[in-house]
């Protein structure tokens, strides 16, 4: 009994260093020996691998697919040269999800900015206005007030629990005469790059969502 015990233990030994013995060949495109592979092979297509052999893994194939292929195959039989991703044509730039250019305009070009025609400008539109308001008050009512008038909560301070907590100074009322011109272009640069005291609003408002705002601040400013 002792010694079956001790002859499986050496096998076991030994099975452990064929396998790690095999997998040292690994090297360029060979991983080598792999230890549950399935967690390597993804099912979906993989943007940037190229198994083209279609009975690639086909020894441990778990999942029957239409085409007959095996585990590891990952090429697109649908596109050019069984690539996953097309290469985009060139000189084209592609638009997100609303159908808009990337916006790229670094921080100091406020003047060009605010020649920038907003997608919305002079729309009258109720959930639009809806949308911009409610972007606003998430994104700007606790600096500039719900009005615009630079009164939030922020910009005067406030007392929570008898602590005082001091002001945000210089929160800008935007239905002050300075700012009663400014273009939906500039308000758009302004939340996206930010300026002077105000932090950027880029990342955490996208695209349309910044042009929204914009448009219900001239809404506001009226
Ligand atoms: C943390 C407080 C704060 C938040 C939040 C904030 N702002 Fe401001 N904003 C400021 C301050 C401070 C200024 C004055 C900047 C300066 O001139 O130094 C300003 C200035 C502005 C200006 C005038 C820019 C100019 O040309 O001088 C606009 C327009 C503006 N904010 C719009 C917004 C909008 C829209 C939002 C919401 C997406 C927003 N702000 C969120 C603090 C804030």
């Amino acid at each position: 009994m002792k010694n079956a015990m001790r002859y499986s233990v050496n096998v076991f030994i030994a099975l452990v260093a064929v396998a790690l013995l095999a997998s040292c060949k690994a090297g360029g495109d060979n991983p080598g020996l792999e230890y549950a592979p399935n967690m390597y092979h993804s099912v979906a297509y993989e943007p940037y691998t190229q198994i083209t052999n279609p009975d690639a893994g086909s020894w441990l194939t778990s999942i029957e697919y239409e085409d007959g292929h095996a585990e590891f195959y990952n090429s697109n039989a649908l596109n050019p040269h069984r690539m996953n991703m097309r290469t985009p044509p060139s000189n084209t730039v592609s638009r997100n999800k609303a159908n808009m250019l990337p916006y790229r305009l670094p921080k100091d070009s406020l003047e060009i900015a605010s020649q920038i025609k907003s997608p919305f400008e002079g729309a009258e539109d109720a959930q639009l206005l809806a949308e911009g308001k409610a972007l606003y008050a998430m994104y700007c009512t606790h600096c500039h007030g719900a009005k615009g008038e630079g009164d939030g909560k922020v910009a005067t301070g406030v007392t929570i629990d008898g602590v005082e907590h001091s002001a945000y100074a210089g929160v800008a009322n935007l239905k002050g005469d300075a700012y009663k011109d400014i273009t939906e272009g500039h308000i758009f640069h302004v939340i996206t790059a930010g300026k002077g005291l105000m932090a950027s609003h880029g990342s955490q408002m996208s695209q349309e969502e910044r042009w929204k705002v914009a448009h219900y601040v001239k809404v506001l400013q009226k």
